[in-house]
């Protein structure tokens, strides 16, 4: 079964083809983070007018090589004029084409990455998505069977790395700036908080990592001025922070998949590009932990091609009236509806 997928949730527009869940026959992802730059975040109404300018271009590109036999489209969660574009695009596309239309969970997706790069994974197992918008640690009991065990009370790990970044003048979004300016500094120069969320041992914060950092940066300018930069260990501030945010997901994944126990853990979203992250997680877990290569990590469309195919294994078929979702589970009921 080919399925044409659509990813548009927040600034990439992603199309691509996936044969029966397990191979990319094309995909492509057009970026738009230069647009949002210059603003320090997405903004969205310019990411939803950039979807509708990218989105057919892109879908004729991507789809003429190829018979489809169904549509998939992201419908939740993620900025909600951006959602509309994609889903409404597969809508149209699944109409002409008499084809039927799949909607799909972001995060579910993002899991799915793992299928593309796995040919023998299959659930159970536990996964953590940890992204721009998103940290969360879920059982995947099956393919369209998850149930949420631990996640951010706060910032999501990705935003938290975007927001030091920007203290730290790196640009938007910075976490592999900051990661890169990490390389050379010493991790341990600089105490950086533990937030611990009692009676929620699978629970993460990190607002108060970002203000620790955020106060550091304060006090250094107000002490040294225009020379803030020059007299402060960038690297070792950028290294301490991401070995604070790296210790707090490595010591809860760890611990859900020990207590729950999981034999395989699969690592997801953006953030899985952390080379520190995935070092931390290599030493603990060993030859359990599953990584997606970095363009599978970040938002794309093929993550949604695969779990679409799974999704509509399960009947989880959309009727025209689906609609789009801001925020959803990505555990329970079926995202599709009316
Ligand atoms: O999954 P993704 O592409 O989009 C969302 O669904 O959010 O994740 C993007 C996030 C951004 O916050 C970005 O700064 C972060 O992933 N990211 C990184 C690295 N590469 C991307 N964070 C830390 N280290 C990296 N190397
Ligand atoms: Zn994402």
């Amino acid at each position: 079964m080919n399925i044409l997928a659509f990813e548009t949730s927040c600034d990439e527009t992603a199309v691509a083809v996936v044969r029966d869940g397990r191979e990319i026959l094309d995909s492509a992802v057009l970026s738009q983070t230069d647009l949002h730059a210059l603003y320090g975040g997405v903004v969205p109404e310019i990411a939803s007018r950039s979807h509708l300018e990218a989105i057919a271009p892109l879908t004729r590109t991507v789809a003429a090589r190829h018979s489809i036999d169904a549509v998939a489209a992201t419908a939740a969660p993620g900025l909600i004029g951006a959602l509309l574009v994609g889903l409404n695009f597969a809508k149209g596309y699944a109409m002409a084409a008499g084809l039927p239309l799949i909607p799909v969970h972001h995060i579910r997706g993002h899991i799915a990455a793992a299928y593309l790069s796995e040919p023998e994974l299959k659930p159970p197992f536990l996964a953590a998505v940890v992204s721009g918008g998103h940290t969360l640690i879920l059982e995947v009991r099956d393919y369209t069977d998850m149930r949420t065990v631990g996640g951010t009370r706060d910032d999501a790990a990705g935003e938290a790395f975007d927001k030091a970044a920007r203290v730290l003048g790196l640009g938007y979004p910075g976490g592999a700036a900051l990661s890169r300016l990490a390389e050379t500094g010493d991790a341990r120069r600089y105490p950086f908080p533990q937030a611990v969320v009692r009676d929620a041992p699978f629970d993460m914060s990190f607002s108060g990592v970002k203000t620790a950092l955020i106060n550091l940066i304060h006090n250094a300018k107000q002490l040294y001025g225009d020379a803030w930069a020059e007299e402060t260990d960038l690297p070792s501030v950028a290294a301490s922070f991401q070995r604070a945010v790296v210790e707090a997901l490595t010591t809860r994944i760890c611990y859900a998949a020990e207590t729950l126990g999981y034999g395989t853990v699969v690592l997801a979203g953006g953030v899985a590009a952390n080379k520190s992250l995935c070092a931390s997680l290599r030493e603990r877990l060993g030859d359990k932990i599953r990584i997606p290569p970095v363009p599978l990590c970040g938002d794309n469309a093929a993550m949604i091609g695969s779990q679409a195919f799974y999704e509509a294994q399960s009947g989880a078929f959309a009727a025209l009236s689906q609609n789009a979702f801001a925020t959803f589970p990505p555990g329970g009921r079926a995202l599709c509806c009316g």
